[in-house]
């Protein structure tokens, strides 16, 4: 009988002497030990045998060997642990730089914007908005543009089958005239926004763009306020010396002009983009037309005003030396990318 004694104690002191490392070393002695077909599990039927005064003595041996058994299996599994968290924290290199965070930048069309409203505001304007999905009225007719009108080819549009009265906007002028029936005079506002017309500018795409309008309207108005607001524009927003007004025609405005800033002939790209004269056109402007007045509810004999308007598109080419309009629509992520601004 002492053998099963002997083979029990040889048991406990060869586990207590076990010492597995890795993984399935502490399987193979979970296997070895504690498994169904396991060295404890033997020994606990050899009970059978053990005259019944020394089961109680036997049962206990079995009962420490199978507890020590088991806390050493957890014990030797909680360091294994533990050893693969430490490995895992001494690798972590915490003066490595972070992942990179992309951050966005905006579109060269909107920080033009910007720059464009942040003058205007400066000087006293407000900021008016209008729709884009215009009535034929607003767009053309209270501009002083009748039906039939030949000017209206200058502007062809999108029009709505069932509805003819409704129209892609094709400028930002008839802001002009919703502004005007809401409001009375002094009236000073910059609008911008998205402007529509049917002409194709590339196989791609049809013309869709950016303008912003501007209107003041007050007690004597003149010619010399246009003129000096339009250059303190430029000035700002181009840093050029001078500007230049041509004498135009647009229906809702008399007289008419188009403004040119000076960039000279100086360096090549100038030369270029003014075609040698060193000026270029950047807007259209006038002295609203007292027809237009008269039409949005202005007493036109007491008020006068100034008008302009501009497209944004060519001014985002211009500032940021950009060479392919198409640029500016194609969402290309890499050239959006070298857009940044605080504005
Ligand atoms: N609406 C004109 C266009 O799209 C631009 C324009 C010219 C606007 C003269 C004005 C202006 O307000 O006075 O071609």
């Amino acid at each position: 009988m002492s053998d099963i004694f002997e083979k029990a104690k040889k048991t406990l002191t060869d586990l207590a002497a076990e010492s597995p490392l890795d993984s399935e070393a502490i399987e193979a002695f979970r296997i070895r030990y504690l498994g169904t077909k396991g060295l404890i599990k033997s020994l606990m039927e050899e009970m059978r045998q053990v005259p019944n005064e020394q089961k109680r003595e036997y049962g206990q041996l079995m009962n420490s060997l199978k507890q020590q058994a088991e806390e050493k299996y957890q014990a030797l599994k909680a360091e294994l642990e533990a050893k693969a968290d430490n490995a895992a924290a001494a690798s972590l290199d915490l003066t490595a730089p972070g992942d990179p965070m992309p951050l966005g930048s905006r579109h060269p069309l909107a920080v033009t914007l910007n720059r464009i409203v942040d003058i205007f505001t400066r000087m006293g304007f407000s900021v008016a908005d209008g729709p884009e999905i215009e009535d034929d009225w607003h767009n053309f007719t209270a501009m002083n543009t009748p039906e039939d009108h030949p000017a209206r080819d200058m502007q062809d549009t999108f029009y709505v089958v069932d509805a003819p009265g409704i129209l892609l906007r094709t400028h930002t002028s008839p802001v002009q005239a919703r502004v005007m029936q809401q409001r009375k005079p002094p009236i000073r506002i910059i609008a911008p926004g998205r402007v529509y017309r049917n002409e194709t500018i590339s196989t791609r795409s049809h013309a869709q763009f950016h303008q912003v309008e501007g209107l003041y309207i007050d007690e004597g108005v003149s010619f010399a306020d246009l003129k000096q607001t339009l250059l303190y524009f430029a000035q700002e927003m181009f840093g050029t010396p001078k500007i230049r007004l041509r004498p135009s025609f647009f229906p809702f405005t008399e007289p008419s002009a188009e403004m040119d800033i000076w960039l000279g002939t100086d360096s090549e790209k100038n030369y270029r983009l003014t075609k040698g004269s060193g000026w270029l056109e950047i807007l259209g402007c006038g002295m609203v037309d007292p027809d237009v007045l008269e039409i949005c509810g202005i007493d036109s004999k007491k008020y006068s005003g100034f008008a302009f308007g501009m497209g944004i598109e060519r001014q985002a080419l211009r500032l940021y030396e950009i060479g392919d309009i198409r640029l500016l629509f194609e969402n290309d992520v890499r050239f959006l990318r070298q857009f940044t601004s605080a504005l």
